[in-house]
């Protein structure tokens, strides 16, 4: 476990405008599409976390020029798609499940052998769900055994495209065979039920990558080019989740938070908290590039607790963390039912979640797919957060509402989706130190 920690004293008011950093699952396919794109292309507003800079990292390690101009502007020398050459080592790719595999389907299109290797977090990740269509593509791919990392990549005779539904509702199942598919000869398509987050599919537009969508069905075809691009990368709703509830518990607090990512793929948890009671409003919309983008206006709500409906929890499957502690704050009970993915995250969520509202005194009960939490007053105590960032970063907000001081323990990780959270929350008024 790692020593860095939050130190929380309760504080009273979260009043402001911020802007949150870029979007972790929309920065992670800049990089990728722009690496395997014909010419030069340009990524602003890039999220310069760890998570993303193992993209970079293993892309730089494959032979691709990259160019720093900043921490958030990034030029990427595409190589073409046949272009990566053999990497000199394993590609570590740390923390980050999206980049393990996402990098697996383009990895399998390669006429090169890869490892994949990641930190105790995701070498312990399910992985078969992206081998089993990867297999179907004839593609080379080994794991570990019980189907963890690392993953072993040999270059496949010839992929070859497939129909592919999906057992669970997963973007990064959807896009690992997406992004093969464009290795594959024919036509590779993958069909929903439930539809996920659809960053890659914007993306593939983006680099002018024909790509056909119907309904809860996308379809691209090997032997296409990626054009280089602009890309111009909005502020990560699931960062900005920690914000909004800051807000909607706090007491008289008015906070503006700018150029959102409002992605309908994306968008449950504004309204699983306006199920709840919560005011926040929608203004300036628009879009950069392919993705929708808004100012959110958020002032501080009484909440009650709901039933949250089955059809909101993938498009907000990154936010419960967050949303357990608006429901703690809640008057009344949540339930949340259906969610079994979440004990495969970052840590067992479900689990570390209750483990931890327990610790504040609040009474949860804990099922194999969900959680049941009756709203209640924090009180303080000492929080581990599991080395999961999104877990850290919710109970630093629980400290808003507590009535004594709140640690968090192993806050490293926050590293991997919102590097200045700190410094962002300060700002809004929260009492928070880090060691
Ligand atoms: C992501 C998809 C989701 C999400 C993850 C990012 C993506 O994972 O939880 O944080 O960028 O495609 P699953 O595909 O496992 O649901």
């Amino acid at each position: 476990m790692g020593s860095a920690y939050f130190h929380l004293e309760p504080s009273a008011t979260c009043n402001g405008t911020v802007v949150v950093p870029g979007d972790k699952s929309i920065s992670h396919r800049a990089v990728m599409l722009a690496s395997l794109a014909e010419g030069k292309s340009e990524i602003v507003g890039f999220l310069p976390s760890t998570d993303c800079e193992a993209t970079l990292n293993a892309f730089q390690n494959m032979g691709v020029q990259i160019e720093r101009i900043d921490d958030t502007h990034v030029r990427i020398q595409g190589v073409g798609l046949k272009g990566l050459r053999a990497p000199s080592n394993v590609l570590n790719m740390g923390n980050s499940g999206t980049a393990m595999r996402l990098m697996a389907g383009i990895l399998s299109g390669q006429s090169f052998s890869s490892t994949l290797v990641g930190d105790a977090s995701l070498s312990s990740r399910p992985m078969q769900r992206i081998q089993t269509p990867l297999k179907k593509m004839a593609a080379n791919i080994a794991s570990e055994e019980g189907y963890i990392p690392p993953l072993v990549i040999q270059p496949s005779s010839k992929l070859v495209g497939i129909d592919y539904s999906l057992p669970i509702p997963s973007a990064q199942v959807k896009s690992c065979v997406l992004l093969a598919g464009l290795y594959a000869q024919g036509k590779t398509c993958v069909k929903e039920n439930t539809s996920t987050r659809d960053h890659t599919e914007r993306m593939l537009q983006t680099f002018s990558y024909p790509i056909e969508v119907n309904h809860q069905s996308v379809c691209v075809e090997g032997g296409g080019k990626l054009i280089a691009s602009k890309i111009e990368i909005p502020g990560d709703i699931s960062s900005a989740a920690f914000l909004i509830v800051a807000a909607l518990i706090s007491k008289n607090s008015t906070l503006t938070i700018r150029n959102v990512g409002i992605n309908p793929t994306r968008d449950g948890v504004i309204q699983i908290l306006r199920l709840m009671g919560a005011d926040i409003l929608i203004s300036n919309k628009r879009n950069m590039g392919m993705e929708p983008v808004g100012d959110l206006l958020i002032q501080s709500s009484e909440l009650h607790g709901i039933e949250i409906p089955q059809s909101l929890i993938a498009n907000s499957i990154d936010e419960f963390p967050i949303i357990f502690i608006a429901a703690a704050c809640a008057q009344g009970v949540t339930t949340l039912n259906g969610a079994e993915e979440l004990r495969v995250k970052e840590s067992d969520r479900i689990a570390v979640m209750a483990n931890g509202l327990r610790v504040l005194g609040i009474n949860v009960d804990e099922k194999p797919d969900g959680l049941v939490i009756n709203g209640g007053k924090f009180q303080g105590g000492e929080i581990d957060s599991g080395g999961d960032h999104r877990i850290a970063m919710a109970f630093a907000i629980a400290s808003i509402q507590a009535n004594a001081a709140i640690t968090v323990r192993n806050t490293e990780n926050v590293m991997t989706s919102f590097p200045n959270f700190v410094e962002t929350v300060s700002n809004l008024g929260l009492k928070v130190s880090q060691h």
